[in-house]
């Protein structure tokens, strides 16, 4: 079912230090003079939700995480719980993304038990899915995303707020993009695999597309069906390139 209203999410990775307030500050004015547009959420390192929800208050942007630990507390040195991430502001939270699968060995399990705790947390999760180079040469894509989503999506999703979002690995910060028919491709298997595993309710969840989304780009990516929003990696550090996406989604 074809959304109304874009989401458009700014994932800023491990990038930002205090001056990049002043970069969060601009999108929110730009945001609010652009006037009636997308949903739009920025996810700062952990260490800047607490300062830029403040500033963001009232604003027409949200402010999410980038992950969290699937407890809400306990002896997890160095993790930070859903629960603290809306106590700092938060209200959305990226989990599963191919980095975090990759680097730190997340299973659709992990990342499934995630989405429990943001659920139990107030927090809305985006869940991301995306096949390597690898597998989409070998012709796997369609079947590993949709086994990503089948075991990534916990029934307890049914009837609350979430996205999903389909990051191809091999299109993360290369410049490389599928293209539009491949989109449209597995944003509809990614669409059948939601309804197989949460039934109707998940026939109005926004799929988001991620992987070298930019200005250039966003306005035929956000048309293409299916394509409920954008996940934005490197293109949503500064306002002067993440606005025209924004734009774009209007
Ligand atoms: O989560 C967003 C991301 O992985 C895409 O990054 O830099 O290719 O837009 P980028």
């Amino acid at each position: 079912m074809k959304q109304s209203v874009k989401l458009i999410v700014g994932n800023w990775k491990m990038n930002g230090l205090s001056a990049a307030l002043a970069q969060a500050e601009a999108i929110r004015d730009a945001v609010s003079a652009a006037g009636q547009g997308p949903r739009v959420v920025l996810c700062p390192p952990a260490t800047l939700i607490d300062r830029i929800s403040a500033a963001l208050a009232d604003s027409g942007v949200a402010v999410g995480g980038q992950d969290c630990h699937e407890k809400p507390v306990g002896a997890f040195t160095g993790s930070v719980s859903a629960e603290m991430l809306a106590d700092a502001g938060a209200t959305v939270v990226i989990l599963g993304h191919s980095e975090r699968r990759a680097a730190f060995g997340e299973t659709d399990a992990d990342v499934a038990a995630k989405v429990e705790a943001a659920i139990a947390a107030g927090l809305e999760p985006i869940v991301c899915v995306g096949e390597t180079l690898e597998q989409r040469e070998a012709g796997e894509a369609i079947a590993v995303v949709s086994a990503q989503v089948e075991g990534s999506l916990p029934m307890g999703l049914s009837e609350r707020d979430f996205a999903v979002a389909y990051e191809p690995v091999w299109a993360i910060g290369t410049g490389l993009t599928p293209t539009l028919e491949q989109i449209a491709e597995v944003h509809a298997a990614i669409r059948a695999a939601m309804i197989k595993r949460l039934g109707d309710s998940a026939r109005t969840a926004p799929i988001l597309y991620g992987g070298s989304v930019k200005p250039e780009n966003a306005r035929d990516i956000l048309a293409t069906p299916e394509v409920g929003g954008a996940l934005v990696g490197g293109a949503s550090l500064k306002a002067e390139d993440f606005m025209p996406i924004v734009k774009a989604a209007a």
